[in-house]
């Protein structure tokens, strides 16, 4: 399992719950690794493996290890790909995008290993494909004279959702990222309110396109991500019985409607028409998908205001508030970023009662000023790569 830099440990603790629930009795002892760059998941069950595919929301990909070895010279990389069982693993006509990294090796051109790998399977009917327009993708990596050739089970990275039909790609963070500041914010939450925290109304005052509160929906109705861009490359897998596939989609799916009579309303605040008209597409497809596979749809209202000039929503329930504030899009100037973030922190402490939620921030100076200008509340920051650079999630939590 690959995951985004910086948030390996919370991967690992989804991971783990979820194999809590899924895993089968005698065929499956899972053991996890973590590593800088990956988790490794070991004596698990494909079924395991399929069904933790379809419900993880802060893995970036999951890849099934289909063949590696030793492979120092062009000859050798041709022996490793003849040896990999093509044929169990794909059908004839499939289409994959390849990605090919090689680093400290002899065969260091990766258009070379590429070409090979390409061969081979060419000599099965399988053809490589730009990557928008595959299937399937195949990673390959040469590392010190070594390959692994690494299948990924839902033939794309899984944080693109795809419930974002439009301005898909405004100033947004990816849907793991999203996903894994969440978790680590109800974890927070969690630990700092009681075991019963549990929120009903979730804010999102810079709402862009509505990555955060999708996320935070997905989170709290347990909605499985592959409704949105399902079925999982895994599912034309020849290797891989239908009874697997329809256990995976029975789970995941029983899972989201059990979580359905959870009261949940998103409030998504923007002050730019274009992205509240994006809200409205965005929210009715998302729900569409939702309700079309068994789930209750979500109640999302959409406020076409400045955050600033607004008042705090009514209503039941624990607030949790979602803020990926503009500090890279319109506000290039430190000064105002500078301005925007005690301004935040004195707007959030305003809210009335109980309360818990997060922020990001381009550094971590602006990080501690907004936590410190948080008023009673609990605070807590953790850096992570986001877009190449590094900048900061502020936890924050107030139990009255
Ligand atoms: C960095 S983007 C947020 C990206 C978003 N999280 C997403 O997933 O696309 C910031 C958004 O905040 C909006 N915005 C900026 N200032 C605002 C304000 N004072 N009140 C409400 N919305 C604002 C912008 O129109 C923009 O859509």
């Amino acid at each position: 399992m690959r995951f985004a830099k910086g948030m390996g440990d919370l991967c690992l603790a989804e991971i783990v719950a979820l194999l809590g629930t899924l895993k089968v009795d005698g065929a499956d002892q899972p053991q996890c690794q973590l590593t800088p760059t990956c988790i490794m998941i070991t004596q698990v069950s494909l079924r395991t493996l399929v069904s933790l595919t379809a419900l993880l929301t802060t893995a970036r990909e999951v890849l099934w290890l289909v063949g590696s070895g030793r492979a120092g010279s062009i000859g050798e990389i041709k022996d490793r790909c003849a040896a990999v069982p093509w044929p169990l693993l794909l059908t004839r006509g499939s289409t994959l995008g390849l990605r090919v990294a090689s680093t400290s090796s002899h065969v260091f051109h990766e258009g070379k290993v590429a070409e090979l790998v390409g061969k081979a399977l060419a000599k099965h009917g399988m053809s490589e494909v730009p990557k928008v327009s595959a299937r399937q993708l195949l990673d390959v990596r040469l590392i010190d004279d070594r390959i692994a050739f690494a299948l990924s089970l839902a033939g794309r990275p899984l944080y693109q959702r795809h419930y974002k039909k439009a301005l898909a790609g405004t100033a947004t963070v990816k849907e793991d990222i999203a996903a894994a500041c969440t978790q680590a914010t109800l974890r927070f939450a969690t630990e700092h309110q009681g075991a019963s925290y549990q929120p009903g109304r979730i804010l999102v005052p810079f709402a862009g396109s509505g990555t955060l509160g999708f996320e935070a929906a997905i989170a709290l109705r347990r909605i499985p991500p592959w409704i949105f861009f399902g079925p999982l490359g895994a599912e034309a897998f020849p290797c891989i019985p239908q009874a697997t596939m329809n256990f995976m989609r029975r789970a995941s799916l029983t899972r989201m409607q059990e979580a359905g009579d959870r009261h949940l309303e998103v409030t998504f605040i923007d002050d730019d028409a274009a992205q509240v008209e994006a809200l409205r597409i965005n929210t009715a497809n998302f729900n569409d998908h939702v309700t079309a596979t068994g789930g209750e749809a979500t109640a999302f209202t959409i406020i076409h205001s400045d955050f600033f000039e607004c008042t705090w929503p009514a209503g039941d329930g624990h607030l949790f508030i979602a803020l990926n504030p503009p500090f890279g899009l319109r506000l290039e100037d430190r000064a105002a970023v500078d301005r925007l973030y005690p301004r935040l922190a004195k707007t959030i402490s305003g809210a009335p009662g109980a309360l818990a939620g997060f922020a990001l921030a381009p550094t971590e100076a602006v990080a501690r000023r907004f936590a410190s200008g948080l008023k009673d509340m609990a605070t807590q920051l953790r850096p992570f790569n986001h877009g190449g650079r590094t900048v900061y999630l502020v936890m924050f939590s107030r139990a009255t």
